[in-house]
């Protein structure tokens, strides 16, 4: 059987009650019900991972927006890998645009892919550029968030972390990449990996993420050699999450 699509559904600091959060949950797995083609993955604010984790639905699965490196210990505000696990998580977000614009670095998504998969979690690293230059410039700041990231990864783990490439340009934009340009980061992704660090890069699941609707989401996994997307806005809103959805099963 073809693997199935990834949809990571980021709801970012959203719905503000956990009422508001229960209905969405509940929205969001009867469309999962009726897609047995994707995979679902719910990353809601952390403070209520566990309660809507502890449904135990096997058609969702749950991940943490973001959690420390540091197992423990004098970090205010924050959330370790292993209690996002013990929330019933078994993703974690490390790099995303809006945690690097808020001082989150290179050498910290390194610590976080590293402690997400001792902690038993996927990770999911998110790279891309602030903005598009003529040169190509975004193929370095890219190289160089994988060569972080995947530092102090072993060789034989490679497969195991999900690269979400997520253009800042174009989060909570009005259009996303085209899938062509997708294509071709797809391939630069798979091969920068395969050069640094041998066959593993093969295996590697590169999702796209910034501005995807029910209108584009089919056009990105038909021609951009992808394995998934995360939606921010349209995983808050079954009005888009549904038909898209739909979308993406038709395929
Ligand atoms: P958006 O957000 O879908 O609202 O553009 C995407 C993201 O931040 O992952």
């Amino acid at each position: 059987m073809a693997a199935k699509r990834i949809i990571i559904a980021n709801w970012k600091m959203n719905p503000s009650t956990f009422r508001d959060a229960r209905r969405l949950f509940d929205a969001t797995k009867k469309i999962a019900e009726r897609s047995p083609k994707l995979s679902f993955v719910i990353a809601p604010p952390a403070l209520y991972l566990r309660e809507l984790a502890s449904g135990r639905s096997t058609r969702v699965a749950f991940g943490a927006q973001s959690a420390h490196f540091e197992r423990a210990g004098s970090h205010t505000g924050e959330l370790s890998m292993q209690q996002a696990r013990d929330a019933r998580a078994s993703y974690v977000l490390v790099g995303h645009a809006e945690r690097r614009q808020s001082g989150e670095t290179n050498d910290d998504t390194r610590k976080k892919v590293a402690a997400a998969l001792a902690a038993g979690l996927t990770p999911i690293l998110c790279v891309g550029e602030s903005k598009r230059e003529q040169g190509g410039e975004h193929f370095e700041v890219v190289r160089a968030q994988l060569k972080a990231g995947f530092a102090d990864v072993a060789d034989a783990k490679i497969p195991k972390v999900l690269v979400a490439y997520e253009p800042v340009w174009a989060i909570g934009a009005e259009r996303p990449l085209s899938p062509r340009d997708m294509q071709e980061m797809s391939i630069f992704i798979r091969k920068t990996l395969v050069d640094s660090r041998g066959a593993g890069g093969h295996a590697l699941k590169v999702l796209y993420g910034g501005s995807i609707d029910e209108t584009n989401a089919a056009a990105m996994f038909k021609e951009g050699e992808i394995a998934g997307v995360l939606l921010g806005r349209a995983s808050i809103s079954v009005e888009h999450l549904a038909p898209l959805a739909a979308a993406v099963s038709g395929l």
